[in-house]
């Protein structure tokens, strides 16, 4: 009977997100006929561009081409070195009117490189009847890492450990700074799907599993990409991706279908795109996958409803990589590619990341001269395509390139450093084994040991990260870093000379983790480290000299059998190219290590659960409550320091929410940051509520001996969820606030 019940809400979840595709035409269709009597919103300049376009530049400007297509060579087997190819460019740029070109062709450019291709690019353009400009769109992920030479952040889960989202506004700033540098006004980023299945091979370029940590990274990182004014000539239009549902597909891989009824889907994967909207950001990228038996790319509940309708979006949406093609040969909904373009066009999409094949506004144009796509959707696509050239200032003439002294600067790179080292996680330190004295002897060992690209993961140079040739010159690996700090104190071994080695060190220190990828190349069939590299921790383990384990990975790989016997740990969540170095700094003591986890981190590959799981989830075989047993918890994390909390108050406020208030002291005899993190359970709801939520956190910094008080309002709307009927509801009653150690309980 509850079985039935639950399929029955299941199925009306479904019906509602658009299972029942009769519901969904109908729905749709009425909305876009109300759109169509509106005026749309365009500027009077956009007004008056688009009053003297044709179809043909107006399907031209909806076309997202790759590089590849006006290079010279084959689409992904281009000629080195990279040149445009005259005559592709005249057919491409002129010919078909194409508005839009992404990617490099297969690794990244000098910055000189980079200006003089998209300026000659905007020639072409000019030459088209309508003489609008290209936009130029790049994958700038962690950085400008298609731009040789760049400064590269640590990727987005490791921005979300350090817990400060500062730090992820300065990697927006100093990303769309060298981005424009690089000629280019428009970055795909940042990803805003919550980081929800351990195994997803995109989880590291999340913000991590929490909904309310995410936000506000991602706001502080939009803002410092976006600033006030994205015309400004060191800012660039963000990109939300990947709306929505990408992140927890049934099987962990990428791509692969999902299954996410609207309640989870509203409280758990909108919120950050509505955080995102609110706070300005221009454009979005649409979920490669497909959800509930539905692509994304073809549903206009998710594409128009619930993201224009409900959340209000008046930017521009890009597909993904191939997405439309991909309704014909993966997803088997549409019977050719011109029914693919109609389908995703009257979906919602504004533009097509096509990539490689020119014959989409071939299409687009008969569709509309068919009337199977009206002219009124191709307007409203234009119109916001128009727009963002406009607001970007496309249409003005560009900063002088040579004008950019600071890429890359010395100033950017000490940003980057700073990043890398908040962000590594010290999760165990036995005896304070850590910090290491710089005349310890240290035998540095493990497969991560002396690459730079395993710092930096995927999106760095190439696509996959792994093509050293890319890397930028004078940057440490690991190994690297700890020779120049301590020089003949540190040796190495390969793995078949480790133990031998091992006679003579004081300490090991080994390097271990994952090799780069992304997306399809990453995925995995289970987390568990490799087995020569536990054979090898574990030899050295034998050794009986004290072991740290360096962890450089972008999701968690298990490492439950290695723990025990190990005396510190460290997890570095791709700390990209100051990573060497933060590792080193941390390793000595010169930085003190103040990550915390933005994930739960699982003992055992088949245990994937949330922080955030259901009162059923503790629920052990012995029958006790012991049921959540990960190897470290969300929001986990150590210090050379040590910090008590006090005084925790929790009192109902006068709109009905709460204020949080605790003391905080350094009571050690460093100096060290503190990630306050306030927990608030609902004790009862009509929807069962998780153990607990994160509903504020404040990183402190505190020098020796120092206090502060931390001060938090939660508001009712913090505190409400998706109720029965899918809408979100604050229930009264019982909370109890978690701080710390400390416990307190409010009604409200
Ligand atoms: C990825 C996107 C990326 C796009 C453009 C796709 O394969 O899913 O995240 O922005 O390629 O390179």
């Amino acid at each position: 009977m509850k079985l039935l019940h639950s399929y029955y809400l299941l199925l009306i979840a479904c019906f509602i997100i658009g299972c029942n595709s009769s519901s969904v035409l109908s729905d749709s269709q009425n909305r876009v006929a109300n759109v169509e009597t509106e005026e749309s919103p365009v500027s009077p300049f956009v007004k008056d561009l688009m009053s003297k376009m044709t179809l043909a530049d107006k399907v031209g400007e909806m076309t997202q081409l790759s590089v590849d297509v006006i290079s010279v060579g084959d689409p992904y087997n281009l000629k080195e070195p990279h040149t445009l190819d005259v005559a592709k460019l005249k057919n491409i740029l002129v010919d078909l009117r194409v508005g839009s070109i992404l990617n490099c062709g297969g690794h990244a450019y000098t910055k000189e490189h980079w200006n003089a291709i998209i300026d000659t690019m905007q020639s072409y353009a000019k030459q088209k009847d309508s003489g609008i400009p290209v936009l130029y769109g790049i994958d700038a992920i962690h950085g400008t890492n298609y731009t040789q030479g760049s400064t590269l952040f640590p990727q987005q889960l490791g921005q979300a450990a350090t817990w400060n989202p500062a730090l992820a506004k300065t990697c927006g700033e100093v990303t769309a700074y060298e981005t424009r540098a690089s000629g280019i006004p428009w970055a795909f980023s940042p990803v805003l799907d919550i980081g929800r299945d351990a195994r997803w091979p995109r989880l590291w370029e999340t913000y991590g599993e929490d909904t309310h940590l995410a936000k506000a990274m991602a706001t502080a990182y939009i803002s410092g990409m976006e600033g006030d004014d994205i015309s400004a000539a060191d800012k660039v239009a963000s990109c939300m991706k990947h709306f929505l549902g990408y992140s927890v597909t049934l099987r962990g891989k990428d791509r692969g279908q999902a299954w996410i009824p609207e309640r989870q889907l509203l409280e758990y994967f909108t919120p950050t795109f509505q955080a995102a909207i609110d706070a300005g950001a221009k454009t979005v990228m649409i979920n490669s996958g497909e959800m509930n038996g539905i692509p994304v790319h073809a549903n206009e509940k998710i594409l128009v409803d619930l993201l224009r309708t409900k959340l209000g979006f008046e930017g521009l949406a890009v597909t993904d990589w191939e997405d439309v093609g991909y309704l014909v040969n993966r997803h088997k909904i549409a019977t050719d590619f011109k029914d693919a373009i109609r389908i995703a066009i009257n979906a919602g999409i504004d533009m097509a990341m096509v990539p490689m094949d020119a014959s989409f506004p071939v299409l687009l144009k008969e569709l509309v001269e068919e009337g199977k796509v009206s002219e009124r959707r191709i307007d409203e696509a234009v119109g916001r395509i128009l727009s963002l050239k406009e607001e970007l200032g496309l249409f003005k003439p560009t900063q002088d390139p040579t004008s950019y002294t600071e890429f890359a600067s010395k100033a950017s790179q000490a940003k980057a450093l700073t990043t890398a080292e908040e962000s590594i996680v010290l999760v165990k330190n036995d005896d304070n084994t850590l910090p290491l004295s710089t005349e310890s002897k240290i035998l540095v060992v493990g497969k991560n040991a002396n690459t730079l690209n395993s710092l930096n993961g995927g999106w760095t140079g190439t696509w996959q990260g792994t093509d050293a040739k890319y890397n930028t010159p004078g940057k440490r690996t690991i190994l690297e870093a700890l020779q120049h700090r301590s020089g003949a104190k540190i040796m190495t071994a390969t793995a078949d000379d480790a133990v031998s080695a091992a006679a003579s060190a004081e300490v090991i220190v080994a390097c271990i983790g994952e090799t780069p990828y992304t997306e399809k190349p990453g995925d995995i069939d289970d987390l568990d480290l490799d087995a020569d590299q536990v054979a090898l921790v574990e030899a050295m383990q034998e050794t009986g000299k004290p072991v740290i384990l360096v962890v450089i990975e972008g999701r968690p790989r298990i490492v439950r059998e290695l723990v025990d016997a190990s005396k510190a740990i460290m997890i570095g969540f791709l700390p990209g190219d100051e990573g060497g170095e933060a590792i080193t700094n941390i390793l000595y003591g010169e930085a003190n290590p103040s990550g915390r986890l933005p994930i739960t981190y699982p003992k055992y590959s088949n245990d994937l659960v949330t922080y955030d799981h259901k009162g059923t989830d503790l629920v052990h075989r012995d029958f006790s409550m012991n049921g959540f047993n990960p190897q470290w918890e969300f929001g986990y994390g150590l210090s050379y320091t040590t910090f008590e909390y006090s005084a925790l108050s929790v009192m109902k406020n006068m709109a009905g929410g709460m204020d949080v208030s605790v003391t905080v002291t350094n009571t050690g005899d460093l100096a060290g940051k503190e990630v306050v993190q306030v927990f608030v359970t609902d004790e009862v709801a009509s929807i069962t509520p998780a153990v607990k939520r994160l509903r504020g956190f404040e990183k402190l910094a505190l020098e020796p001996g120092a206090s502060t008080t931390s001060k938090f309002v939660i508001t009712k709307e913090d505190l409400s969820f998706v109720g029965r009927d899918n809408n979100w509801i604050f229930e009264p009653g019982d909370f109890t606030v978690r701080v710390g150690s400390l416990v307190e309980k409010v009604k409200l």
